[in-house]
């Protein structure tokens, strides 16, 4: 086995001058492939996701893209190199319109972005039917869905998603799903945070369970689904 695709190793920090909230914790997803990362509350997910897209200092550990160290770089850098990330909370502009999102959404690039954003509508028919209605009026579902269309209008080689079924019915979790296995076979590596362990490890290649900061399991989506400790524990059984 080579260097997955992306990987934060042994990360270890907190928020600012606070205690450590990532205690050694590995996750990384190899290329084209879904690797989703599930536990408790406040077991460092979201903190996980952030430092890997470099929002937060690392005392110790490292992050590195297509064997790039980019430990260092900034998050807007680490978007240049292909990385996108749709945060748990407040990530739309609920005042603007859907298709100012996604144009938003692709503030870095120079180019010609008319072509990604057919795709994104695409991927996800409502948003163009509702293009020109403020964002903030959309169902939970459809503003998850403008989240992602956002983060894709830069062209990723890895999406990066924390709790992309947050608040959405079953059916709609579902969809969702269905959506995020699509991009990945378009050859994007999915990195994801969900709620909905079960769902999710059955869609995942590679699952990680995190408790306070740290891997207490690391398997296929399968094994971890058949592992009695991982159903006791985070599954309901
Ligand atoms: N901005 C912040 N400043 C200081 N501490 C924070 C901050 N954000 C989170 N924390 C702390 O870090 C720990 C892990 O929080 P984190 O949000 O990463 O957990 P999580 O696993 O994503 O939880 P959830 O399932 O509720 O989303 C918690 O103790 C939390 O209080
Ligand atoms: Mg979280």
């Amino acid at each position: 086995m080579g260097e997955p695709y992306l990987i934060g190793e042994a990360m270890t920090g907190g928020y600012g001058t606070g205690a450590d909230i990532l205690q050694g914790c590995t996750i990384a997803v190899e290329r084209g492939e879904i690797a989703v990362i599930v536990g408790p509350n406040g077991a460092g997910k979201s903190t996980a996701m952030k430092a890997v897209f470099g929002m937060l200092n690392l005392r110790e550990g490292s992050v590195r893209l297509a064997g790039e160290d980019i430990t260092q770089l900034s998050p807007q850098d680490r978007v240049a190199k292909g990385m996108g990330f749709v945060p748990q909370t407040q990530n739309i502009f609920g005042s603007m319109t859907v298709e100012e999102n996604l144009e938003m959404g692709a503030f870095i690039r120079r180019d010609d972005f008319r072509g990604t954003l057919a795709q994104v509508y695409d991927l996800f028919p409502i948003l163009k039917e509702k293009r020109y209605q403020a964002a903030g009026e959309l169902s939970g579902g459809q503003r998850q869905q403008v989240a992602v269309g956002r983060a894709l209008m830069t062209q990723p080689r890895v999406l990066m998603l924390d709790e992309p079924t947050a608040g959405v019915s079953p059916i709609v979790m579902d969809e969702l799903f269905d959506r995020i296995i699509e991009v990945a076979r378009s050859g994007i590596s999915i990195l994801m945070v969900e709620q909905n362990a079960r769902q999710a490890l059955e869609i995942a290649d590679k699952g990680y369970v995190l408790v306070q900061g740290a891997n207490a399991f690391t398997d296929t989506g399968r094994a971890l689904l058949a592992n009695p400790d991982v159903r006791r524990s985070f599954l309901g059984g």
